[in-house]
């Protein structure tokens, strides 16, 4: 059986993919109280004693608006401590698989279009920066895979699928940002393109992961009410007017689709947003079909 290190296994992603991979491979997960990937000590002891197959990163500074505040923190979960964990593979000579986002990228792309893997990215926010960084780092292991992920949501942590339904409860009607284009991408959808990437071992190198298909925030949450069968009305507004009423928040892309061409290419298929969003809602909200609770 070959052996996993997987960093940050109690997060959304971590924890879901910790299921998945005991499966079929023996896995050593660590959490934040067991290896803090910022020492790098800690890092290079935890490598040479599990001597993995693949080390695969899921830990993260991940409150993107609180990057903008702590980016030196972020910076140095995000950033250099990626660089801890390359070293680390390198020596043991483990293949490296790092996560990360559509907002390494600008956004400012026609909203028909799409960005390649080879495309220039160019952050508009702090947690953007901060994973460009960690990109970067991640490269250094020499047998890596980053893999570029979006608007995650996954049944065990904060989403903003959970945050919606939960704000549904006591409210008519809410605002959501129609103006921003991206691909919801489900924790599951993103555990099946890590482990076909585990199995198929395709060229190293970056890869977008994410569902298919796209979609604003705005009719995101009014699919999401859809599928949940819940009554309260969506309204939409920009970005603009978001952030006058939270000027705190982070800038945002606003077309960060990813072309998943290049994951197609090596006979990886992610399904489309809508299906997997679906597939969610029935287990989040413990409904046998949910196709029965839907107008
Ligand atoms: N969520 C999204 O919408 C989204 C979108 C695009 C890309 N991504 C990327 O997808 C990956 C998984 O995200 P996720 O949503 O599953 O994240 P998550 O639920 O926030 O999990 C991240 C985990 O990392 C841990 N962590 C933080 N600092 C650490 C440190 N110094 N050492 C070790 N562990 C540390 C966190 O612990 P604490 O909770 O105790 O801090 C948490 O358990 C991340 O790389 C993220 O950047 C996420």
């Amino acid at each position: 059986m070959k052996k996993v290190l997987l960093i940050g296994a109690d997060g959304m992603l971590g924890g879901e993919l910790r299921e998945r991979l005991e499966k079929n491979y023996d896995v050593v997960g660590t959490t934040i109280e067991t290896l803090d990937i910022t020492d790098k000590d800690a890092v290079m002891k935890k490598a040479e004693e599990v001597k993995p197959d693949f080390i695969i990163n899921c830990a993260a500074y991940t409150n993107v608006d609180g990057c903008e505040t702590h980016e030196e923190l972020a910076m140095s979960v995000n950033g250099s401590a990626v660089a801890n964990i390359a070293e680390a593979a390198k020596k043991t000579d483990s293949t490296f698989i790092h996560i990360s986002t559509d907002y390494v990228f600008p956004g400012n792309l026609p909203v028909e279009k799409f960005y390649t893997e080879d495309m220039m990215p160019a952050p508009v926010s702090a947690y953007g920066r901060t994973k460009l960084v960690g990109e970067e780092n991640a490269k250094k292991a020499g047998k890596y895979y980053i893999l570029r992920t979006a608007w995650l949501y996954g049944l065990g942590g904060k989403n903003f699928v959970k945050t919606m339904l939960k704000l549904s409860k006591d409210r008519d009607e809410l605002t959501v940002v129609n103006d921003q284009h991206g691909s919801p991408t489900s924790t599951t959808t993103l555990c099946k393109i890590i482990e076909n990437v585990m199995e198929k071992e395709p060229e190293y190198g970056i890869y977008h992961s994410t569902n298919e298909g796209f979609t604003t925030w705005y009719d995101f949450t009014r699919k999401i009410f859809e599928f949940a069968n819940v009554s309260t009305k969506v309204k939409p507004i920009s970005s603009q007017e978001y952030k006058t009423m939270y000027p705190q928040s982070s800038d945002r892309p606003t077309n960060s689709q990813l072309s998943k061409d290049k994951l197609k290419a090596v006979g990886i298929v992610p399904e489309p947003w809508e299906s997997a969003l679906k597939e969610y809602l029935k287990e989040e909200l413990k409904v046998a079909d949910i196709d029965q609770t839907t107008r």
